[in-house]
């Protein structure tokens, strides 16, 4: 099946293959083609350049996307959609003054969202999650990560990690694992740590390597949740069983999480919302992916990343959701890079190369995802009229998007 996508106003984000990430000042440079071509070959990029340079091509079809831009579809590094339920009481009682740690303290949050799930049966679950993941398919995600952690038992991670994994099986977007087994010390364990971090690396993982139900091990590094040597205890033996970490860090508290991350060959170290000079040094010159998550900054009140000391240090960043029922329940990545621009100063070009290219860095996917390259996935955003790519931080609020494609199929 051959697409040929004609007059297209503007194409962004044509990029060389050898180009995996940008960092620093590249960050602000967002490569495009005006009034541009892209032709598609079943579910690849097959060709791109400007209309002057087409020549004939007997396509099955046909768009023209006369005063539209096309972009490549949002790689969301960062999501924990699978759940049961959802936690709208906690919203009303933060409102009511309430702060996220309080809720937790008193058995909300994330041992909340473990109870439903448990209670739940993994088929209900997969019912639940799959609506979030058309939802967020429309909106114009072409590849996301999802982690467990709201099982926290044996039976509830692998129960998780095998609806990820069906969900993966049925629908078209490029789907990466992630087990999250610490993701909170559950109520039985409370005077008890150690044993759930043992069930963690002697029960949970050896279960997920023998059925290669994830492809990443994440921890949440916090005060009160994991400590650094608990989170470095539980990446080496991730590491041990072939999953790369990428890791909680720096959301409430600086406690040491990003240089464990960084010692550990982190492919990503995901919140920080406080982030001290040191944490930001040691970040420097390693291959390790710093990952904003606006969403969550917004929904709970709490700083944002300071992108602009980050981006002037010369680190890269990638933008994504969190989109979960506690934190952030919106997986809406145009909302993200809107939010980026507005609130944490990144530009429009700097948000969408963190929203793209360096999401798909975040999940290991940069040579098949993330830009218009030939031989990348054919995953697109093709939008509506619009003045300019500025319009798309700029109108906030609207939705802008006409078409997505993944993997060369049309979502509806
Ligand atoms: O990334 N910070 C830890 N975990 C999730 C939120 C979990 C929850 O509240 O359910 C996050 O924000
Ligand atoms: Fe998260």
């Amino acid at each position: 099946m051959i697409t040929l996508i004609t007059n297209i106003k503007e194409l962004l984000q044509v990029r060389d293959t050898s180009i995996a990430k940008v960092s620093g000042v590249e960050m602000a440079v967002l490569p495009t083609i005006k009034n541009a071509f892209l032709l598609l070959q079943d579910n690849l990029i097959a060709d791109f350049g400007e209309m002057k340079n087409l020549t004939e091509i007997k396509a099955d079809k046909i768009i023209d996307a006369t005063g539209k831009i096309v972009l490549p579809a949002w790689c969301d590094s960062h999501t924990h959609i699978v759940y049961a339920g959802n936690r709208e009481q906690e919203f009303v009682d933060r409102i009511n003054g309430f702060t996220y740690n309080e809720i937790a303290n008193r058995g909300g949050g994330i041992l909340n969202s473990a109870k439903k799930l448990n209670e739940t049966s993994e088929k209900e679950i997969y019912e639940q999650s799959k609506i979030r993941l058309k939802e967020i398919m429309r909106l114009g995600t072409g590849a996301v990560e999802i982690k467990s952690g709201y099982g926290l038992t044996v039976k509830g991670e692998l129960k998780m990690l095998r609806i990820i994994q069906k969900l993966a099986q049925n629908y078209p977007i490029t789907i990466k694992a992630t087990f999250l087994g610490a993701h909170a010390i559950p109520l039985e364990f409370k005077t008890n740590r150690k044993g759930y971090i043992d069930s963690v690396i002697n029960e949970m993982l050896p279960e997920i390597a023998k059925y290669k139900l994830a492809d990443f091990i994440d921890v949440f590094c916090e005060t009160d949740y994991f400590t650094v040597a608990e989170t470095e205890q539980i990446m080496k033996a991730g590491i041990i069983f072939g999953l790369k970490p990428k890791i909680h860090v720096n959301q409430f508290n600086s406690i040491g999480g990003v240089q464990a991350g960084v010692k550990h060959n982190a492919l990503s170290i995901d919140h920080l919302e406080l982030m001290t000079t040191a944490d930001i040094e040691v970040l420097k010159k390693t291959a390790t992916m710093p990952v904003a998550l606006p969403s969550c900054s917004y929904f709970l009140s709490i700083p944002y990343t300071p992108a602009r000391e980050m981006i002037t240090a010369g680190l890269p960043l990638a933008l994504a959701t969190d989109y979960n029922p506690g934190s952030t329940p919106s997986g809406n990545m145009n909302f993200v890079v809107a939010t980026a621009c507005i609130k944490m100063k990144m530009t429009p070009e700097e948000a969408i190369n963190a929203a793209t290219l360096n999401g798909a860095f975040a999940m290991g996917i940069s040579a098949t995802h993330g830009s218009i390259t030939i031989g990348k996935k054919a995953n697109l955003i093709i939008t509506k009229p619009i003045s300019s790519y500025y319009q798309l931080p700029y109108a906030f609020g609207s939705n802008l998007i006409d078409l997505v494609f993944i993997e060369g199929k049309k979502i509806s």
